[in-house]
């Protein structure tokens, strides 16, 4: 019989592999000094573009300082327990009757943390003989909350409609032979390449189709629609959403996270969702902190206004320039350029050491072989000087990558990845 961690001395897994090569530079780094436009990376100062702090509300004054007093007034383990035993407080309910009327909808329920929400709710919210038809793009909490699912689960092309609708006739005739009913999943806005789910359209199908849409809006809430409650409001769907999720990790520059549907909705889920009724409340700290920022996302749409001058400024700066941003329709700014994985890394390296510019990078087997993605989030605390380096900088960077420069300083290690 092999020992349990065999496997794991052979074979790190597909991220693991390059530990050696990428950790503390491409994965794993560490970036210091108070969270905001520039922050520093190995001692030097970068402007960071890979924070989804997308209203700059992280280091805002008036958010450290509740944070802070919220604190000193609580420690960080009130309240003691799961909701359900003894970690109920009014402040919870006010939070969460506030995030229902934010996103326009009767009811919501605060989350512990938006990936282990999802799963859960995803769980909760099926039985066996339902029927969950889902984007293959979607998001990995999305993904491990189906795999919890004990019956048929169908995945469509990303936003493709023609295969929504076909897997929803396929998921139909499964739901009719199990007596089911179908759960369909969608993301508001895919934060990868930054395109909005087509909500609209998926809504739409309800006349055709009996389904109930489930949005996880991590990327559009705050970001997107008139008041910022999300891409539902953005597509005038928002009252066609049957359970809506978002995350407090992102506008909301926290932890934490909710989902709002109507009232009967949640109080099943309330009683129902495993990772709240076997786990530790949410903290006071966090909770007071949400009431703060949702509140400035009430009354400072400035915040938001400022945001979308930087995207459009950095977006029509790309374009402009000639860059590929593929079909974004959201904060999420993508860069598509060609080349392999060691020019990518030594793209990258340029960036941050010669540029001080500090993005994300993706590449294959997250995209597909040959192309690199450089993701760039805009947020509220950026500058237009921040966007016009940047610019400059890309533009440096193409023409190296186009005329082989990186290809030049980097044939030694393709040769040694055999990539
Ligand atoms: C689309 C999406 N859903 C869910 C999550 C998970 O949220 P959290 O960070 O609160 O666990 C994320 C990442 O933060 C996300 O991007």
């Amino acid at each position: 019989m092999k020992d349990l961690f065999e496997k794991i001395y052979a074979d790190k897994g597909p991220l693991g592999k390059w530990a050696d090569k990428a950790e503390g530079y491409f994965v794993f780094p560490k970036l210091e000094g108070p969270i905001s436009n520039r922050m520093k990376f190995q001692g030097k100062e970068v402007i960071t573009w890979s924070i989804n702090d997308y209203l700059g509300l992280a280091n805002h004054p008036e958010v450290r300082k509740v944070d802070a007093e919220a604190g000193i007034k609580y420690g960080s383990a009130y309240p003691m327990g799961a909701r359900m035993m003894s970690g109920h407080t009014d402040l919870h309910e006010q939070l969460q009757n506030e995030l229902a009327a934010f996103v326009k909808k009767e009811a919501a329920y605060l989350l512990n943390f938006g990936y282990q929400g999802m799963v859960s709710t995803v769980d909760a919210l099926v039985s066996k003989n339902d029927v969950i038809v889902y984007d293959v793009d979607a998001h990995a909490c999305i993904i491990d909350g189906v795999r919890l699912h004990a019956g048929k689960r169908f995945t469509y092309r990303h936003n493709d409609m023609e295969s929504i609708e076909k897997n929803l006739m396929r998921a139909t005739k499964m739901a009719e032979k199990t007596g089911g009913g179908i759960l369909l999943i969608s993301e508001g806005v895919f934060g990868m390449r930054g395109e909005q789910g087509k909500l609209k359209e998926i809504v739409a199908l309800k006349e055709k189709f009996n389904f109930r849409l489930f949005v996880d809006d991590a990327h559009g809430f705050g970001t997107l629609g008139k008041t910022g409650a999300g891409a539902g409001e953005e597509q005038g769907v928002q009252d066609q959403i049957d359970v809506y999720f978002a995350t407090f990790a992102k506008s909301l520059a926290s932890t934490g996270a909710f989902i709002a549907a109507d009232q009967e909705i949640i109080d099943y889920l309330k009683y129902n969702l495993r990772s709240q009724m076997f786990a530790k409340s949410l903290q006071m700290q966090l909770v007071e902190g949400a009431l703060k920022r949702l509140d400035m996302l009430r009354t400072m749409p400035e915040l938001k206004d400022k945001l979308w001058e930087n995207v459009n400024a950095l977006q029509d700066g790309l374009k402009e320039r000639g860059f590929d941003i593929g079909t974004t329709q959201s904060c999420v700014t993508p860069v598509y350029l060609k080349g392999s994985i060691p020019e990518a890394m030594a793209l990258v390296k340029d960036l941050r050491e010669n540029h001080g510019i500090f993005c994300s990078i993706v590449v294959y087997p997250v995209i597909p072989k040959g192309l690199i993605l450089l993701r760039l989030i805009p947020t509220a605390s950026h500058t237009l000087k921040d966007v016009e380096e940047t610019l400059v900088a890309f533009s440096a960077i193409r023409e190296k990558l186009e005329t082989g420069v990186y290809k030049r300083l980097t044939a030694a290690m393709a040769a040694e990845m055999g990539v």
